[in-house]
């Protein structure tokens, strides 16, 4: 690919904030602190947590990098960055979340397998770019298309990282035609993120954001965008990123069983709190996060501090001087929302949090139910245990 290029190994990283946590330095995988994370509702960029397969690729001339659409009638069609430009920009809101997300949590169950992440691959952007629908219609495949004259029915993302699970090919992913196409899904191929040049680690110049959806259908580094009859056969697609039941282990799996993830689950976790806290007897204030994937919005979030027996509901914030209604237009309907409450302490405890989607979509009470051999979608009721006390004990 002229112009973007796939470094084999790590020596050209770029540089990233030093108070990530880093759960692996090649590829390079990180999340903020969890404070951090809930600091404002917009997840600063170096705070946003970092999912790579392989070393981050880099741009040598712009101007020649181009994205080839094939699959189409005629021959592939190349689109370079200025004819990307010229469609309408749209900033849209969306929060990307790993399927891996407290997975560190799910092996405390019973082991599983992947990289090790705590409550904080997830992070909330303004991205900027063109509607994916907007791009495939200049290519001739009209808006809210399900299926092409030629019966194809799904559209294919390749980037260009080496990725050591393809044994050195690029990461793919694809996404449904319908999904592609329909203007309201928001689908994006972005070249900006909080309103700067998207950067290297994010995929820069040019990703997907598949909103509502699990981060791993989000390409990063764009090379090709391929028409296709059946979903991509990628590794991330068949044999990776699928939930298994709690009976399915390394001997009896059986990948082609499942359907790829798509849509994340409704989810949230306290981020005011580590997984044990010393606290002084008295208020305290529990914060998180909570969102729900396909564009659902929260409609609750129950806290307890007195392990799930008695609840209170707190309160939830998107944009700062906007009342947080979950299914009206003034609302992000891709974004997570903050939450926020305030309890009295008297006695050492176990603190939860719960949210519940306006479809009524609950968190799981237990990890157990929903362990599944690949660790993803840990949704279970998040816990934090608070112990009074004083910091010179
Ligand atoms: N795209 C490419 N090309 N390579 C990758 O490794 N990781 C995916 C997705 N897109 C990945 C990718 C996964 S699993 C996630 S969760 C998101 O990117 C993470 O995006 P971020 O690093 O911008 O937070």
């Amino acid at each position: 690919m002229p112009g973007l290029r796939a470094p084999s190994d790590y020596s050209q990283e770029p540089s990233r904030h030093p108070s990530l946590a880093i759960n692996s330095k090649e590829p390079f995988n990180a999340e903020p602190q969890r404070k951090d994370l809930v600091s404002s509702y917009i997840t600063p960029v170096e705070f946003f947590y970092k999912r790579n397969h392989g070393p981050i690729p880099a741009v040598d001339d712009l101007d020649k990098y181009s994205v080839s659409v094939t699959g189409l009638r005629g021959s592939p069609i190349e689109l370079f960055m200025k004819d990307i430009w010229k469609l309408p920009k749209y900033n849209v809101t969306a929060t990307l979340q790993c399927a891996g997300n407290r997975r560190t949590a799910m092996s405390k169950t019973r082991q599983v397998k992947g990289v090790g992440w705590d409550v904080a691959a997830i992070g909330n952007a303004v991205w900027g770019g063109a509607k994916l629908a907007d791009v495939l219609a200049l290519v001739g495949i009209p808006n809210c298309s399900r299926v092409t004259p030629s019966g194809q029915k799904h559209v294919e993302f390749v980037s260009i990282d080496k990725c050591k699970e393809e044994n050195g090919g690029p990461y793919t992913a694809s996404i449904p035609l319908i999904q592609a196409t329909n203007p309201e899904s928001d689908v994006l191929l972005a070249y900006e993120m909080n309103g700067e040049t998207l950067n290297r680690d994010h995929g820069f110049p040019l990703r997907v954001i598949v909103p509502g959806v699990i981060g791993a259908r989000s390409v990063k580094w764009l090379d090709s965008i391929n028409i296709i009859v059946e979903e991509c056969q990628g590794f991330f697609m068949q044999r990776d990123y699928k939930m298994f039941p709690p009976s399915v282990d390394w001997n009896n799996i059986s990948w082609p069983t499942r359907r790829p993830q798509m849509d994340f689950p409704v989810q949230s976790a306290i981020c005011s709190l580590e997984d044990t806290n010393l606290v002084k007897p008295g208020k305290i204030t529990i914060k998180g996060y909570a969102a729900s994937g396909g564009g659902r919005g929260i409609e609750r979030v129950d806290v307890s501090i007195d392990g799930g027996k008695t609840w209170i509901e707190a309160s939830k914030s998107q944009k700062s001087g906007v009342p947080y209604i979950s299914d009206h237009d003034s609302s992000d309907k891709w974004a997570w929302v903050l939450f926020e409450a305030e309890a009295n302490i008297p006695q050492s405890t176990e603190i939860v949090a719960k949210a519940v989607d306006v479809a009524g979509n609950v968190q799981p009470e237990n990890v157990d139910a929903i362990w599944n051999l690949r660790g993803i979608l840990n949704t279970s009721w998040h816990r934090v245990q608070v112990r009074i006390g004083h910091s010179n004990l």
